[in-house]
């Protein structure tokens, strides 16, 4: 039995509660796109852990940690958290990793900075898309490539060559030394080396012999390559769309899809967001009650309110057979809460969501309001348990979905979950 859980929105849905809710039943766990840009909140045995390159299946001893070929890694992120892992979870995660995932290697943090993508993207600037671009243009190091390390001077070699082309006259491109991050390179893989593999084969097997796996996205539908908000995206495939290429698996049988989505919205980074709230308008209050601020960068993220329009886009990607609804309970002190059912686009009313920057940035929300519940959702454990406003707001994100609410989370621990019709994977 295949479960796999996808970001709905611009990412930061609450993806790591729910896949580490999932996880505990799991005897394989995957992450298939993304890198380090990622930036998973964990409350495990009343610790607060935030992860970014290891899958959640870390938490449990013995289950398989795949990162599979359309992951990017940040060996020096990865060494870290595995060795934080290790001392505080008192075992060694179970890493897999693909030998045709590519590294991100130190050029590609600087050279993200140096292009000044973080001010006009708002990248995480974690390396990601010059280690993706990398990949497309032929030239990246991959995880199989450890295994041979006689030429990775040579090649590291060339591509830095060609950096410098460019940006030699920038002190930190200087200094960097290709005998020196092999060397380093090849001291921090040195615990994963036995385990770098063709782990397409791996996946498959286990899909067959019908083991429990769990599929992990990263980032969310909005922010996906081709179908997200482009140019305002990040460089991988982040929907079921790109699930089966990434893991080199076709049609790949996964009957549970569980697509995340936050009670309202945020995004951080530059780009269109139609339902965004200034800080007067109610921004500033979702965000401090919501804690939003980025995992990975500390960055403060934009809120707004729900937008169905923008989430009916992210169904027709996923596919999800349920959808688990985080943090609820953030919205339990609003008196009207609104949702946003069609735009205006240029004077005329569309229920869809435009494909280009340049049709999304005019869109403006029309929107439905919803009486607020005014009291704790935080300690409901059924949806009965829930207040009727609550309730009603659920049923309203479900049936305009058309997907029903299998999970719905109200606080950050595993326990604060309701689960309704959700079949354990
Ligand atoms: P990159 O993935 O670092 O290249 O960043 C591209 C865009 O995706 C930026 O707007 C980031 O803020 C956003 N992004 C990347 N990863 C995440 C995530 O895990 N959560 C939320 N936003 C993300």
């Amino acid at each position: 039995m295949a479960t796999a859980v996808f970001g709905m929105q611009w990412g930061d849905e609450g993806k790591g509660k729910i896949t580490h809710l999932l996880a505990r039943d799991a005897e394989v766990v995957v992450r298939f796109n993304g890198g380090p840009n990622a930036g998973h909140t964990v409350v495990h045995n009343g610790e607060t852990f935030g992860i970014h390159q290891i899958p959640v299946g870390a938490f449990y001893q013995g289950v398989r940690c795949v990162l599979a070929a359309g992951v990017v890694i940040d060996p020096w992120t990865l060494r870290q958290e595995y060795d934080e892992l290790t001392d505080r979870l008192g075992h060694r995660p179970l890493v897999e990793i693909s030998e045709a995932a590519h590294l991100i290697l130190p050029y590609h943090r600087l050279l993200e900075d140096l292009e000044g993508s973080g001010a006009k993207i708002g990248t995480t600037l974690r390396g990601i898309g010059p280690a993706y671009r990398d990949r497309a243009a032929r030239c990246g190091i991959r995880a199989g490539d450890l295994l041979h390390p006689t030429d990775l001077e040579a090649r590291i070699g060339a591509v830095l060559a060609q950096i410098r082309h460019s940006w030699g006259d920038d002190p930190r491109i200087a200094e960097l030394s290709v005998k020196g991050i092999v060397e380093d390179l090849m001291e921090t893989v040195r615990p994963f080396l036995p385990r770098i593999a063709d782990t397409a084969r791996l996946l498959e097997d286990a899909l067959e012999q019908g083991k429990r796996m769990l599929f992990e996205g990263a980032q969310g539908a909005l922010l996906d390559i081709d179908y997200g908000t482009y140019p305002y995206v990040t460089s991988s495939a982040t929907t079921f769309l790109g699930l089966a290429q990434s893991i080199g698996v076709a049609l790949a049988p996964v009957s549970q899809r569980i697509g995340v989505l936050k009670a309202y919205t945020t995004r951080v980074g530059q780009g269109a967001f139609p339902t965004e709230l200034d800080d007067v308008s109610g921004g500033e209050r979702l965000r401090e009650r919501g804690k939003e601020f980025g995992v990975t960068t500390g960055r403060p993220r934009r809120c707004g309110w729900l937008d169905l329009v923008a989430l009916r886009h992210a169904v027709r990607l996923n596919r999800p057979t349920g959808l688990a609804i985080t943090k609820l309970d953030i919205l339990d002190d609003i008196e009207t809460i609104h949702v946003c059912r069609a735009y205006r686009l240029r004077g005329e009313v569309i229920e869809w969501m435009p494909g280009s920057a340049r049709d999304l940035e005019p869109c403006e929300p029309i929107y439905e309001t919803f009486p607020g519940w005014m009291s704790s959702t935080r300690e409901a454990r059924s949806v009965a348990g829930l207040p009727r406003e609550a309730r009603a707001y659920v049923d309203a994100v479900s049936n305009a979905l058309e997907v029903p609410a299998t999970l719905i989370s109200v606080g950050p621990e595993p326990e604060a979950t309701i689960i309704s019709g959700f079949e354990s994977i």
